[in-house]
């Protein structure tokens, strides 16, 4: 992905920014388009993940749905083409504003978090003489064997509603005429790499579905959530998440009766790996204890090391095509930002690094530019793109 031509282009290029890679995030889609419409699948794209504008329209050209979790990310949804019936709006905390915002916007379906919020879309819905279309986010109490900062299907999560307070969602929809329950919701976490994981989901949802029809609720959509993780260890070889083992559990475990459709909300498998955020050395500070390498990028262009322990591959470009071989350096990778915490990775190999010199840091399309702020009235981070 990155050339000699590629890093002698960007080397003259101001930083920091992130980079995108158009192509490996048109491969990404394509591959996920064609792995879930085997099965007749639903995707819906989980915007938070990146709504870079242009990222939005390469995604909607696939004819992916959209998953947002507030009413700018639903009018963001509108504004890029995806349609109104693919939109979905989750979120545990929607305020009036959104809630009518996505009435009058005709979604496709609120993914509700609580008894009480049924009863406010319910509300909300009958002063507009309408009627809202509901799924029911229910906590599957399982264990995605992910980092705890990013799990969010335990009980102790504030996510979702508890299944022992399914007796009252039961209630709550028999009684709320503006509400029209299409299915159960689930997500339970992200950067999920053990397929065990989703067919214990499946279990579950399976097991709900039948509670919910032996009460004589009608179920039409089964919707799993998403959480699919990427390799952040191998950029370059495993780029494109493994999409077929994936959609095959659920293909296997879930049971799908006539006439339901299942829907996935994918996010960062979808947009992880088609971006680098590309940043330059500062200074390169040796010290007694520790070296550094101090950046111009930090925790105001990708926060995800210093808030969840994640990991990401950070390479000196300007000095990839030496040897193998050549001696190589421990640095403490650093930000600029006046935190302690604003460290990117402590103790990386890499070849000796000066001034100047181009530092990528990888998989960085997911949960990035969209989390980067002005901390310390820094200028917003820039894009660009590149086909490759
Ligand atoms: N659906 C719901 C209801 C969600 O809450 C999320 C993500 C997704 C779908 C998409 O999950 P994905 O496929 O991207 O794993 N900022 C964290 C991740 C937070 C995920 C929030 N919810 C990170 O950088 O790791």
């Amino acid at each position: 992905m990155f050339d000699k031509n590629t890093i002698a282009r960007l080397q003259s290029l101001e930083t920091p920014f992130y980079y995108y890679h158009l192509d490996v995030l048109r491969k990404t889609l394509e591959a996920c388009k064609a792995a879930s419409s085997k099965h007749g699948f639903h995707v819906h794209y989980a915007m938070k993940a990146n709504f870079n504008p242009l990222v939005l329209d390469i995604i909607r050209e696939y004819g992916f749905g959209a998953d947002c979790v507030s009413g700018n990310e639903v009018k963001a949804a509108i504004a890029h083409g995806f349609g109104k019936e693919n939109i979905v709006f989750a979120g545990v905390g929607k305020s009036d504003k959104e809630i009518n915002l996505a009435l009058d916007e005709d979604i496709f379906c609120f993914n509700a978090e609580s008894v009480q919020e049924l009863h406010v879309i319910d509300e909300l819905a009958k002063a507009k003489n309408k009627v809202a279309k509901i799924a029911i986010r229910i906590n599957p109490n399982v264990d995605a064997h992910t980092h705890h900062f990013i799990t969010t299907g335990l009980d102790e999560n504030k996510f979702g509603i508890n299944t022992w307070q399914l007796p009252e969602v039961a209630t709550a929809l028999r009684n709320c005429a503006n509400l029209q329950f299409l299915g159960i919701h689930f997500h339970i976490g992200s950067q999920i790499t053990d397929m065990e994981v989703y067919k214990n989901l499946c279990t579950r949802i399976n097991e709900i579905q039948d509670w919910f029809e032996d009460r004589g609720f009608t179920i039409k959509v089964l919707n799993t959530g998403g959480g699919l993780g990427i390799d952040y260890q191998n950029p370059d070889t495993n780029s494109i998440s493994d999409f077929e083992s994936y959609f095959k559990v659920f293909k296997q475990f879930l049971n799908v009766k006539p006439g339901q459709e299942v829907h996935f909300e994918l996010g960062r498998a979808l947009v992880g790996q088609s971006a680098s955020l590309i940043s330059r050395v500062l200074y390169v500070k040796n010290g007694q204890k520790k070296n550094f390498l101090v950046l111009d990028a930090g925790m105001t262009e990708l926060i995800r090391p210093m808030l969840y322990q994640a990991y990401h591959l950070i390479e000196n470009l300007s000095r990839k095509s030496e040897s193998k071989d050549s001696q190589s350096y421990k640095y403490d990778v650093v930000g600029p930002i006046c935190e302690s915490t604003d460290c990117f990775q402590k103790d990386v190999d890499l070849p000796e690094s000066f001034r100047g010199d181009l530092i990528a840091v990888r998989t960085a399309g997911a949960y990035g530019e969209v989390m980067a702020s002005s901390y310390n009235l820094r200028d917003r981070v820039a894009s660009i793109y590149s086909e490759e």
